[in-house]
């Protein structure tokens, strides 16, 4: 691993994202930091598969993006010693697409599909006995002279990630053997996370700082592996290049990231909710519009860690800021307009009674 460390850092490519990304994850279950109980239960299923010779059983991944799906996928394989293919429920338009993928994986390979409650139909019927069976039902012919011909694949793994769970179809959803569900991270593992990419990174940082970051990092080993860059970017521009606590606090108080971690957009919908539409509750299509953003970035990406925090809360009439992101706010400058609902008792135009609302 140092042979690849030193090879990308003396390759000076230490501002390719992506390469930097790949050297961060960890290679290992060992190496990986929290999700405990994930980790305890995938390495049981790992070490029977391998026991037995077999391919492991099918695998679904869920939760919010940047908690290590693909991550762990990449560790599966490698802990099986075999190799990984990665795809996307997007990307993989025609039956004929999946068919392909699948029909090229050797033996007790690994197919991860992320995003995979994106598969269309069609594709996802050609999943199915691929998963249940490492068959492929191919049609041959058309009209009613058409039939089907079943032809065998080696034994796969399948690891499947979404955001959610909810959004499988059923049928695919019983075709995983495992399914686990990775949560935030906590405070601890992120300092722990932080300081072993500072290592991998030769990066020089405080504890202090560590934690600074770990705090503002969402839960999300993503964000604080982003976070410690644009900390050492900071660092080496302004100062010598260590990153103390001092200096991490004014990087990312520069990168606009306040201090329960939230960004320009996480504050712009609770500001939205709480200013536009009362503190709510207000529909997720009315906040997407006000904020031009998909509603399913707000629902997987925004929300998820909002929610965590107590800043939000879902309600069957839609979201609610809660008295906690109006304090967080009004902490940092927001004007808070009196909460909506609060007013359920509004004074009668008819009468004088002030009402309970009215405070
Ligand atoms: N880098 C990113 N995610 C990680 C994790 N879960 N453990 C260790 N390092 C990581």
């Amino acid at each position: 691993m140092a042979d690849d460390l030193s090879h990308i850092l003396s390759a000076d490519l230490d501002d390719a994202d992506p390469v930097i990304e790949g050297t961060l994850r960890p290679r290992t279950l060992d190496e990986y930091i929290g999700q405990r109980e994930v980790k305890a239960n995938l390495s049981v299923l790992l070490a029977a598969a391998r026991g037995r010779g077999e391919a492991a059983d099918h695998v679904l991944l869920y939760g919010p993006p940047g908690l290590g799906k693909t991550t762990l996928a990449t560790i599966i394989a490698r802990e099986l010693g075999v190799n990984v293919k990665y795809a996307s429920g997007p990307a993989i338009e025609r039956a004929g697409d999946l068919a392909a993928i699948l029909t090229s994986l050797e033996e007790r390979d690994v197919l991860f599909i992320d995003e995979i409650h994106r598969l269309n139909r069609a594709v996802e019927e050609i999943l199915y006995p691929a998963m249940e069976d490492y068959a492929l039902d191919v049609m041959i012919g058309k009209g009613p002279s058409a039939r089907s011909l079943r032809l065998t694949l080696k034994p796969i793994t399948v690891v499947g990630a979404t955001t959610r769970a909810g959004r499988i179809s059923s049928p695919l959803r019983d075709r995983f053997g495992a399914t686990y569900r990775l949560d935030f991270y906590t405070e601890p593992e992120l300092t722990e996370i932080v300081q072993r990419s500072a290592r991998i990174l030769d990066v020089d940082i405080d504890a202090g700082a560590a934690i600074a970051i770990a705090r503002r990092g969402r839960g999300t080993p993503r964000i604080v592996n982003r976070l410690l860059k644009r900390v050492r970017d900071h660092a080496e521009v302004h100062g010598d290049g260590r990153v103390t606590e001092t200096a991490a606090r004014e990087a990312m108080r520069l990168l606009e990231i306040d201090d329960e971690g939230l960004d320009s957009t996480d504050r712009k919908l609770l500001a939205a909710i709480i200013q536009k539409f009362g503190s709510g509750p207000v529909g997720v299509a009315a906040l997407a519009a006000v904020l031009s953003e998909e509603i399913e970035t707000i629902e997987d990406v925004y929300e998820p860690f909002l929610l965590r925090l107590g800043f939000l809360d879902r309600t069957p009439q839609g979201r609610i800021a809660t008295e906690a992101a109006r304090n967080h706010l009004a902490g940092l400058g927001f004007e808070i307009p009196p909460p909506r609902r609060a007013e359920p008792d509004m004074p009668s135009l008819w009468t004088d009674d002030p009402g309970v609302g009215d405070r």
